[in-house]
């Protein structure tokens, strides 16, 4: 089979696949589109305080070494690259058959991903497509981790087993053993830990001996390692607990249902730990306590992530947005401003197509002088034939479509959704349910796009 067939094969087993998606995400679509209306409704609202661009839950966030990129992966089935300071969407990356459940920040612009579809990506900052493809898992990826030189990568797979890749040679290893998923690993000097569904942990030496193994009081989801060797782990009661290989130190009791986020900072000091009702805690791992709880908007979340310096915290929410936080106080920030370039926003504060728009805005601008982000610039876009703008790298599926861009059709984009109408598109999965905003949009699109 040649490979332009086998691209094709891919892209509509994707779509049959993200088909059985969206009737399984429906119910759970309207009710997060209804919570964006309420976004966008609020009164007052300056500037969009977070990163927009997901049209799912974001599962996994992870930020750069440099602390200026992040990584997020989607329910919606992209990786989405950002750069934090412009609070702005690179690339909107596609590339698993399924949703993005792990993400992990490399070195020098490298970044990895691992989806439902059981594959490993890895990415390069600035190619659309990965550099290399990690196979070998027969289910889900849930977690991925990176040795401290950078050298190896870990995959929790709930297929039951780990895998412990060598990137020079792609040697892997397979940890085998546990009853039923895997759902954390992380590296210790000279080990790897890995939590699971059989409410155990497991220590497996470097150096190929028998692992060590602790049964815990709960099903264990994320695990994370401090430099110094003590391993924190995120259980299925709420409860986090802080280990050491052979015996349990402390818990912590953060929340009262089972905690699915993890994060823990790169010095090791401090522990951010979410529960799936909306409780996320900081926990100061010297004092063994909580220090703050995040109060504001956007929880519950699914994913969390420290900056490198260790003084904020990313989450990626269900109501599909990334925000930051201070990690003493856990407070909300609210320095990430997607701008339309020059804050066209601002102009136009008021206006409800404006205000519908904030959810484009991390990957579109709308004059011609702001050029492209993840998505092609939107200025002249009325009149212009599908994927033709200049300069932009578009999806191969969309070069042969008969669309031409108009209010109907914009309407209709975001009425229907682009998988539907656009199959094969890299724009994440997003409707607007309002026919009213709908007409809004394109209003105030046609106006500012001239
Ligand atoms: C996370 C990034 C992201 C968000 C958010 C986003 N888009 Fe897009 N959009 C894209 C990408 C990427 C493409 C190009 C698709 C491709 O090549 O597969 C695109 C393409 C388009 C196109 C087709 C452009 C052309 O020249 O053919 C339109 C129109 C569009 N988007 C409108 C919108 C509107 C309106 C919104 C908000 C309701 C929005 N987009 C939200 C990333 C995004």
């Amino acid at each position: 089979m040649v490979r332009g067939e086998l691209k094709q094969k891919r892209r509509l087993r994707a779509c049959r696949k993200s088909a059985r998606l969206r009737l399984k995400l429906k119910p759970m679509l309207a009710r997060l589109s209804f919570v964006l209306g309420l976004v966008i409704a609020a009164p007052g609202a300056a500037f969009a305080q977070e990163l927009r661009g997901h049209g799912g839950p974001v599962r996994a966030v992870a930020v750069a070494p440099d602390g200026e990129l992040a990584i997020t992966g989607s329910f919606d089935q992209s990786v989405i690259l950002w750069r934090l300071s412009a609070g702005a969407a690179e690339a909107v990356l596609r590339f698993h058959e399924g949703s993005v459940n792990a993400v992990l920040a490399l070195d020098n612009g490298r970044f990895a991903s691992g989806g439902e579809d059981g594959r490993i990506a890895l990415w390069t900052a600035g190619k659309p497509e990965p550099d290399r493809v990690i196979e070998g898992h027969k289910g889900p990826i849930s977690a991925l981790a990176l040795s401290a030189d950078g050298g190896r990568i870990a995959s929790a797979s709930w297929d039951g087993t780990a895998r412990v890749t060598t990137l020079a040679d792609g040697s892997a290893r397979v940890l085998e053993g546990h009853q039923g998923q895997v759902n954390g690993v992380a590296f210790l000097p000279g080990a790897v830990v890995t939590s699971g569904y059989d409410a155990t942990l497991r220590f497996w030496p470097d150096d190929g001996s028998v692992p060590t193994m602790i049964t815990l009081p709960a099903v264990l989801n994320a695990v994370a390692a401090a430099p110094d060797g003590e391993v924190a782990v995120a259980g299925g009661d709420g409860v986090l607990r802080l280990v050491r290989p052979g015996a349990e130190v402390a818990d912590i009791a953060i929340a009262e249902a089972p905690l699915v986020g993890l994060a823990i900072s790169r010095d090791g000091t401090t522990l951010a730990a979410g529960g799936i009702r909306g409780n996320v805690a900081i926990v100061d791992r010297a004092a063994r306590r909580v220090r703050a709880n995040l109060s504001g908007p956007g929880l519950p979340v699914w994913s969390l992530a420290f900056t490198p310096d260790g003084r904020e915290l990313l989450s990626g929410g269900a109501d599909r947005l990334v925000r930051r936080w201070d990690a003493v106080t856990g407070e909300h920030l609210g320095q990430v401003v997607p701008r339309a370039g020059r804050d066209v926003l601002a102009e136009f504060q008021g206006e409800r197509g404006a205000q519908v728009f904030r959810a484009c805005a991390a990957c579109h601008t709308l004059t011609p002088d702001d050029g492209n982000r993840a998505g092609p610039t939107l200025h002249g876009v009325f009149g212009r034939r599908i994927a033709t703008q200049p300069g932009y790298a578009f999806s191969p599926a969309l070069r042969d479509m008969d669309i031409v861009w108009s209010r109907e059709t914009i309407a209709r984009l975001f009425e229907i959704g682009p998988n539907a109408m656009t199959p094969g598109t890299k724009m994440p999965e997003q409707v607007i349910t309002s026919a009213e905003d709908r007409q809004a949009l394109v209003e105030w699109l046609e106006k500012v796009t001239r």
